[in-house]
Parts: structure tokens; sequence; C-alpha cells
């Protein structure tokens, strides 16, 4: 008789953006007139700029006729997308990644999810906390995190790295040494960044213990700051301990259209083996290439007028974080992240725990945000807010909250 995967059976119950749907659904069911503003869940709501649009209308046609139809893409993307990547995501910034380096794919979810696989059993991993749940889940999985502490809300064999208002978001080297460590930068759900200095920290420390960054770029559209980087390949070192994992999510909208990849530098080794063969091989073997009218979209993110339509989309969003930001500064909150992300992390009103504060603001303001709690136990008494909604309804977001608070 067939058995289960034990392990996904340790996976804690209730899905943090689960809960949240079927509280707004029951206070919606039961308030029916209320205008409740969603700022929760990190999807974008701005359509697909025009010369994305028309490359796809373009991949479309192509499709349509013998001459230029196309089946099975290259399983690790197209060459006329990995050079362009390669050139203009990474060369023109001044790093050495290869087009053959780079690894296309569906989204850096499954990327990140997916990693794991070519790393052994007995893997330690070490996550910032609070934390995209992706990175854990993924190893939870894969039966390598140990056992689920129900009240302290942590696993037995993870390494967290506190990240809060106390080290300025910035994670501490860990005591114990672990195998893989993953980082968001920008980051997700803080919003706040490594500067290139405190990412070195980093770089070095892998590569002197012989652990390898599984670094998580999604939002790196969103950088405004010079000392930010862009990518971990502007760090000296990281060729030989670090990945790289990308979207077209944020940058260019395609949440629903799904594209991103995976860089792994052909001089990252561990165990004497090549983890770029790795993860060829995995990819080759599980998954069958990205489709082409989707490829040819993402050309139009590098075109000159896809550059500059989605410049300005990724300033309206980031017009929104400011507003959110400063209104509720303003009113006396502790606000953080928002000015190279979309997110904006703030510390809940005194005395309150992440989802009593959520709990309030849904009944009181008619606004959703995502408790900090939900992210892991270092989250708790903070609330996310996405910069992703639109200008109006975050203006009015924001001036309920402040309305609340002045009560
Ligand atoms: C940190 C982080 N990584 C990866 C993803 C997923 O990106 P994609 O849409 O390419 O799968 C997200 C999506 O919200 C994210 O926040």
């Amino acid at each position: 008789m067939a058995k289960v995967n034990e392990n996904y059976l340790k996976l804690p119950g209730s899905y943090l953006f689960s809960t949240i749907g079927k509280k707004v659904a029951a206070y919606q069911g039961a308030n029916p007139d209320r205008k409740v503003i969603r700022l929760g869940i990190g999807d974008v709501t701005q359509p697909l700029v025009p010369a994305i649009i028309q490359a796809m209308h373009e991949a479309v046609d192509e499709m349509g006729k013998a001459e230029t139809f196309h089946g099975y893409a290259p399983d690790l993307g197209y060459g006329f997308l990995r050079e362009e990547i390669a050139r203009s995501d990474y060369r023109e910034r001044g790093c050495q990644v290869d087009a053959d380096e780079i690894f296309v794919s569906d989204g850096a979810k499954s990327d990140c999810g997916n990693i794991q696989e070519i790393f052994s059993q007995d893997s330690r991993i070490a996550v910032c906390d609070p934390v995209y749940p992706v990175y854990v889940d993924s190893n939870v999985m894969a039966g390598r995190t140990g056992e689920y502490d129900k009240e302290r809300e942590v696993w037995s064999n993870v390494i967290y790295m506190p990240c809060t208002a106390g080290n300025r978001f910035v994670p501490e080297l860990p005591q114990e040494c672990p195998d893989l460590i993953y980082l968001c930068n920008p980051n997700n759900p803080t919003g706040t960044t490594l500067t290139r200095e405190q990412l070195k920290v980093w770089v070095d420390y892998a590569n002197r213990t012989g652990a390898v960054i599984l670094y998580d770029a999604a939002y790196e559209a969103y950088i405004a700051q010079k000392d930010v980087p862009h990518s971990i390949y502007e760090i000296e070192g990281a060729r030989t301990c670090a990945v790289e994992f990308r979207s077209f999510s944020k940058n260019a909208g395609f949440t629903g259209v799904r594209l991103g990849f995976t860089v792994v530098p052909k001089d990252l080794w561990r165990d004497g083996v090549a983890l770029h063969g790795l993860w060829a091989r995995r990819h080759g073997t599980k998954f069958n290439g990205a489709p082409y009218i989707v490829q040819k979209a993402a050309m139009a993110v590098y075109s000159q007028e896809g550059k500059a339509q989605l410049k300005d989309q990724v300033a309206y969003y980031m017009n929104n974080a400011r507003v959110i930001y400063e209104g509720l500064r303003e009113a006396g909150y502790e606000v953080y992240g928002g000015v190279n992300a979309p997110y904006i992390w703030l510390r809940a009103q005194e005395g309150m725990s992440s989802w009593d504060f959520f709990d309030w603001l849904l009944e009181k303001a008619n606004v959703v945000g995502t408790p900090g709690s939900g992210f892991g136990p270092s989250g708790e008494g903070y609330f996310r807010l996405t910069a992703f909604g639109t200008y109006e309804s975050t203006v009015e977001a924001v001036e309920r909250i402040r309305k609340l608070r002045r009560e």
C-alpha cells in the first residue's frame, strides 16, 4: 500500500493567507456595506505595460503559423533571453555572469522551493526570522527541519536569525554553522535591505565555512539607494558561494504570467561537485521549459520602451510605499522598509499582538494587512502593509488608519 510522505503531516495547519482570507470573508459577510481595502497579499494590481502586451501579441501570432511555431522550449531557457539577462542584469552592472549560468523558470517561488533538492538530506538551514515561508516549508517537506515546537513556532533543526528593530533588521552571523543560508534582499516581509558592506560579511562567512547562500532578489527592481546591491554577484567572492533567484513578477507584473530565473555560477562547487551541473540536471529532468510567448514577453522588459514603462510602474508602487511610510510615521507609528521595497513593516499599536492589530484594523478601519507573526516568531508585534494597491485605495487606507490612531 502506498504511504504518504510523513514530512508533509508535520506542516503546521492553517496557512497565513488562508486564515486572513477567512477572517476577511467573515467580516465582509457580516458587514456587506463596508468597503474593505486589501493591502495584505503581495500581488501586483497594475496591468502589463504596452511593450509587453505587444511582444506577447507578436509571439502569439508566431505560434499560429507553421514556419514560426514553437513547441517545447529548451529546458533551461531560450538563448535569446539568457543572453539578454546576462547582459542587462549582470554584465552592465559589472557582474560576471554568463548566459549559460542562467536557468529560466516559471518563477522564483518554484526555484526557491526546489533548490534544496540538490543538497544533502542532512543539510542544516539558516533563515532570517521573520521569513518568506517557502524557504522553511520546502525544507519541512524534505524532512530536514526536525520537530515543530507549537509553543515557540519554531523547528528544532532550523537556525533562526532574528531580524528586528533591535538589530536594524540585519541578521547576525549564527553561532552554529549552517550549510544553507537563505537571504532575501530587499526583504519580504520587512521591506528592509542589506547594504553591499553588510552582504560582504555573509559572502566572506559562506566562503570561509563552506556554506551556500541562497539569495532571493525578487524585489531587486525596487532598490533606490546606491549602497544596496542589485545582485549578490556585485560582491567579490559571491561566485564561489551563492545562488541567486530572480523573478519577473514584481518588476514587470508577471505574477499571473509566470517567469523567473536562477543563477548558478560555474565556480560554485561543494563536495567536489559543481552545483551548476546538478541544478541543470534537476531543471532538465523536472521542468519542461517556460512558454515561448512568456519568454518573448520578457524580452520586452529589457527594450527601451519596456524599461521606461516599467520604471513608471515601479515608481507608481513606490509612491504608494511613500504614502504609507510617511502617513503612518506622521501618525506616530514606528515604520520600516518602504524605501527599497514595496513592503512597509510597522510596529503594531502598543499592547497589541500582530493578530490583535489585524483584527482591530479590519474591524475599525476596514483595512487588511498581514500579521508579522505569520512570518516567524520575531515578527510578533509587527505588521506588513504592501504598496501594491491602487494609489486611491492606498491613500484612503492610510487616512483611515491615521484617523483610528487619533480616536
Ligand atoms: C521573497 C519572494 N521570493 C519569491 C517570490 C515568488 O516570486 P514568483 O512570483 O516569481 O514565484 C515572492 C513572491 O511574493 C517573494 O516575496
